[in-house]
């Protein structure tokens, strides 16, 4: 079956909080939240705001039964310092790994940055993670750091992070 990436639209609130509900309660503990992914409501309030806001964005694969089945968010630091740099979170459902969905995303990363003027992504990812860090050093995401227990989980625990980054190259 195939797919593609799209950018999201305040209709895919209820699915993409069905996913982040279904990966974050994997027993590998990849998110930060579990099943505490915020309301349909305020994703759907999200996703209209962000239209025509041009520091963050939301895209999703959608497979061409209408399924989706992955979600990258980026949204661009509120400092005017740092204002070049963005952050960003990624999710695939878990039948739809390893088919290239996450690498497509952020692709789709790269060019909104370039769009929008960042120069750097950056993102935190838990260090049992091996999956995601390969596919971000894969992509060219560098580790500039271990933060020690910068995280809190809804479960009371603190919880290591690796902040991984990637310079946005130019566009040709
Ligand atoms: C991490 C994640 C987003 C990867 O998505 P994906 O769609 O499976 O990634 P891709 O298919 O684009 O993988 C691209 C490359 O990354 C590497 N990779 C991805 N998953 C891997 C795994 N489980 N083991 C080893 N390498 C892996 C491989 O090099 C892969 O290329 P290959 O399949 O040709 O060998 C996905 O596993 C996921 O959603 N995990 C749960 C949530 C999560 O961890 N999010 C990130 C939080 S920081």
């Amino acid at each position: 079956m195939s797919w593609f990436v799209r950018p999201a639209e305040p209709a895919d609130a209820e699915a993409l909080v069905a996913l982040a509900r279904a990966v974050g309660s994997e027993p590998g503990g990849w998110l930060l939240t579990t099943s505490d992914w915020r309301s349909a409501a305020d994703e759907r309030r999200y996703l209209k705001a962000i239209r025509r806001f041009p520091h963050a964005a939301v895209y999703v694969a959608e497979t061409d039964e209408g399924k989706l089945v992955g979600r990258l968010s980026v949204s661009r630091d509120q400092n005017p310092s740092s204002s070049h740099v963005a952050d960003l979170g990624l999710m695939v459902a878990a039948d739809w790994r390893r088919q290239g969905i996450g690498r497509a995303l952020l692709d789709a990363a790269v060019d909104w940055a370039r769009g929008a003027g960042v120069r750097k992504l950056e993102l935190h990812v838990f260090p049992h993670n091996e999956a995601a860090m390969k596919l971000y050093e894969e992509f060219g995401f560098e580790r500039e750091g271990y933060r020690k227990q910068h995280y809190r989980r809804s479960t009371g625990d603190y919880v290591d992070a690796i902040l991984m980054a990637h310079a946005v190259p130019p566009s040709h």
